[in-house]
């Protein structure tokens, strides 16, 4: 058997550049990967069975980790399957990137399964079509920078951790509505207030270690969106702020909020005082574990 942890990620900065012709927006973020993690395990079988502990997540087609490996075994040519278990931590539609990184998982989980020894760029090229944060998820790097609709991905090398506390109403927002009301909304409002780059400033900021400059760097196009659809999220930022965190931001199209902290210690105070909330609260840190990329490998190996 086969066991890799699938990590979610946080967004430090994510402006919206432009749309596309293709339906898609094109944008400009900055990963993080964190240490809170979903677990995927694979088993020799003959056909794709995927179970999952979260009642609430369809183990059908339509799941991220099927098509993933659907696509996998078509453009392989293998009618081999897999028995595939999926423990859910990491809490759906958030903003965390959750699904993405379950299909990351799954394709390196199957490369090493099947045999197949795919290099990583010709995963990740796969893994584009199935979701836009599937190549970061593919990567090595802790941090990266997202460009095209997020899957041109470029590592940031040399940066410290960093500790956050994360929390997480129970509301759901799909990325597609998120996209699509800013499309209606809030494009020319954001597009008229915003300053003309804040992905430099924070990319600075995490190079130089400097917590302040990255809190005000901090940034989200889609943020006003969330807080639209999701007004609860206002009020977790104001409780993040007084409650002494640097900086505070939705993590993608949310309604997952984040409040970097200075260190642990911190994190876990803070997160104390929020436990009385309705939230689902988690002090997360930068990943430091190995990255399944690698993982996967040497279980093909073995
Ligand atoms: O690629 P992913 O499946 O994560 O995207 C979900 C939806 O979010 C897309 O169908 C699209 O409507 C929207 N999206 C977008 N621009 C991006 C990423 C996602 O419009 N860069």
């Amino acid at each position: 058997m086969i066991r890799l942890s699938a990590p979610a990620k946080l967004n430090l900065s994510l402006r919206v550049v432009g749309r596309r012709a293709d339906g898609y927006h094109e944008i400009e973020t900055l990963f993080e990967r964190i240490d809170l993690c979903d677990e995927l395990a694979f088993e020799p079988h003959g056909e794709l069975a995927l179970t999952c502990t979260e009642p609430a997540l369809s183990c059908g087609e339509d799941n991220l980790v099927l098509r993933a490996a659907r696509a996998l075994q078509q453009a392989s040519g293998l009618t081999r399957g897999a028995r595939i278990h999926l423990a859910k931590r990491i809490p759906i539609a958030a903003g965390l990137g959750g699904g993405s990184s379950d299909a990351a998982a799954a394709l390196l989980g199957l490369n090493a399964l099947w045999d197949l020894r795919w290099p990583p760029g010709r995963l990740a090229e796969l893994g584009a079509g199935v979701g836009s944060d599937v190549a970061f998820f593919l990567g090595e790097a802790p941090f990266a920078i997202g460009r095209g609709r997020g899957e041109r991905c470029e590592p940031l090398a040399g940066v410290r951790p960093l500790a956050h506390v994360l929390a997480v109403p129970p509301d759901r927002l799909t990325t597609k509505d998120i996209f699509a009301a800013w499309d209606q909304e809030a494009a020319l409002e954001i597009s008229l207030t915003a300053p003309p780059s804040s992905i430099s400033m924070v990319t600075h900021a995490l190079r130089n270690g400097s917590l302040g400059e990255l809190a005000k760097g901090l940034r989200n196009d889609l943020q006003p969106i969330a807080i639209r659809r999701c007004p609860v999220i206002a009020t977790i930022q104001s409780s993040l702020s007084r409650l002494g965190c640097e900086g505070v931001s939705v993590s993608g199209s949310g309604p997952a909020v984040f409040g970097l902290c200075r260190d642990a210690a911190q994190a876990e105070a803070v997160a104390g005082s929020l436990r009385r909330h309705p939230w689902r609260v988690e002090v997360v840190q930068t990943w430091r574990g190995e990255p399944a990329s690698k993982v996967s490998v040497r279980w093909g190996v073995v």
